[in-house]
């Protein structure tokens, strides 16, 4: 069952997503050659708590972090570590909070000094697709409009979408109902309504959409080494259209 917010929880859904907003765009201010994915790790938890909000992803299945890093080939559940960023590296950072009882949950991917054009590419198309798919969640819609929608800009961009993992529907629980495939035919599913919100998170990979997860039991990659980016939000739907509620000023 989807659960539709009041106005009243989307004002709270709105604080936890603002926390999440600030701590992404910290995370692009701290990173730099040489900063491990731990020291990132830290920042964010601290400013988390800061802000009088929990870290939603420790303690999570047992993750064991505030944040999830994601470098290069990484494409999501990367752990933070000792690992030191590198010129050339792209990191995928996702931030989850819960304050008040309600969730925020985002990602963006960053450059790490200079790019090669390709990295710049899947970056930019990433962002792109989850800024397209916004557009398209109006009231009247269905929910497979917007999977629709992420697939057919990634791939007429050349890149293909990770099947694996999906978007979800967020609110007093960090993971509710529906389940947002990034893939699929248009026009099928749950009619989307005012009150509905949603975590879109396209995740994007160079080469082969398939992916595999480490040793580790979190860390998932791109079966044939190629890049992959990942962009999150979390969106309101209301009568007004959509409202990214994780909004800072990188996306
Ligand atoms: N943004 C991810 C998601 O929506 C975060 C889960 S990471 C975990 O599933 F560590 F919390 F599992
Ligand atoms: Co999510």
């Amino acid at each position: 069952m989807i659960k539709l917010k009041s106005t009243r929880e989307i004002k709270l859904m709105r604080e936890a997503g603002k926390i999440v907003g600030e701590v992404l765009q910290e995370m692009e201010n701290s990173i730099n050659i040489g900063i491990t994915t731990a020291m990132l790790n830290k920042i964010a938890e601290k400013l988390i708590r800061r802000y009088g909000a929990e870290p939603a992803f420790l303690g999570y299945n047992n993750y064991p972090a505030s944040i999830c890093t994601s470098v290069n080939n990484e494409v999501v559940h990367g752990i933070p570590g000792l690992r030191k960023l590198e010129e050339g590296d792209i990191i995928s950072i996702d931030v989850g909070v819960r304050l008040k009882g309600y969730y925020g949950d985002a990602a963006a991917t960053f450059a790490v000094g200079k790019i090669s054009p390709q990295a710049r590419k899947l970056i930019n198309v990433t962002r792109m697709s989850l800024q397209k798919t916004i557009e398209v969640m109006q009231a009247g819609k269905r929910l497979s409009d917007l999977s629709h929608a992420v697939q057919a800009y990634v791939e007429q961009n050349s890149f293909s979408i990770v099947r694996n993992y999906v978007g979800h529907g967020i609110g007093e629980e960090m993971h509710e109902e529906p389940q947002v495939p990034n893939f699929g035919l248009p026009g099928h599913g749950p009619l989307l309504q005012p009150g509905i919100v949603l975590a879109i998170e396209p995740m994007v990979n160079a080469g082969t959409w398939e992916v595999k997860v480490l040793e580790d039991q979190w860390t998932v990659v791109t079966c044939d080494g190629s890049l992959s980016a990942h962009f999150e939000h979390t969106v309101a739907l209301s009568e007004n259209g959509p409202e990214v509620l994780t909004s800072s000023s990188l996306s």
